[in-house]
């Protein structure tokens, strides 16, 4: 849609150290600054591990690239004795736009629950970045043909306190969790129906201006062989949250460049 610009989100997880990541965006800066890229036509994002985001800044300010980064959870606190956290502020002051909420991995592996990821949400906003949220059934839910509730109480979940000021800052990234890391990409048409079913809550619980304007993304088993299909027949998706297809700058490049 014309009201939102299309966002393509790179998320390493725990891939690319910190050497590697510099290499990555020199090749990365190298292929768009020579290829078919208008960096109006589209937003792109770089979510590294903690260790590796310092490298990204430097590359982007060096040349001036027109891509955004940030991080892939943030602690709850905004200071003191948290062994292992960092806080929202420490993410900003490196420059960062975007933090991820709620990843079907940290959900899964940490302790990331409903509760946690408001304060997260909450985190991000105060340090003045925008949160990505994401949510996505598991196959169990797919098979009982529950998907599109099942991802809307999840958005619910973690919106329902938020003021709508607020919630004009978050992106949401729909993930079916059977479809991360898989192969198995959703169809256009189940993206289109999750994305759809998110806005339309988006609609009722806020306004029909915020619901317009709030981009959703799909994740799940992108490459550059379905991007363009299911961008184009899915309409209500603005974007994608990348994994596997986003840690070689060829690739993840090649999916760029096809919006
Ligand atoms: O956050 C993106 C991710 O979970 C999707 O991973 O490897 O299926 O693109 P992948």
């Amino acid at each position: 849609s014309a009201l939102r610009t299309p966002l393509i989100v790179g998320n390493w997880k725990m891939n690319l150290n910190h050497r590697e990541a510099a290499q990555f965006m020199q090749q990365l800066a190298w292929i768009l600054r020579d290829g078919r890229f208008d960096p109006s036509a589209c937003e792109i994002a770089i979510l590294p591990p903690f260790t590796s985001i310092h490298s990204v800044q430097v590359l982007v300010q060096a040349d001036k690239l027109s891509i955004c980064y940030g991080a892939q959870t943030v602690s709850v606190t905004s200071q003191g004795a948290f062994t292992g956290d960092v806080s929202a502020d420490m993410l900003s002051a490196l420059g960062c736009t975007y933090v991820l909420v709620g990843h079907s991995e940290r959900r899964r592996y940490h302790s990331d629950d409903d509760a946690n990821l408001v304060d997260q949400v909450r985190a991000t906003l105060a340090a003045g970045m925008q949160p990505i949220l994401c949510v996505g059934e598991g196959y169990e839910e797919r098979r009982e043909g529950i998907e599109l509730d099942y991802a809307v109480g999840q958005v619910d979940d973690i919106t329902r306190d938020l003021s709508e000021e607020d919630a004009r800052k978050l992106i949401i990234a729909y993930e079916p969790v059977w479809a991360i890391g898989t192969g198995l990409v959703a169809t256009p048409q189940s993206a289109q129906d999750a994305a759809h079913a998110i806005r339309t809550h988006l609609e009722r619980t806020y306004s029909a201006d915020l619901a317009a304007q709030a981009r959703i993304l799909y994740g799940g088993s992108v490459t550059s062989a379905n991007a363009l299909t299911l961008l184009t027949q899915a309409r209500d998706m603005d974007g994608f949250l990348i994994g596997g297809a986003s840690l070689e700058a060829e690739e993840f490049s090649a999916i760029i460049q096809q919006i």
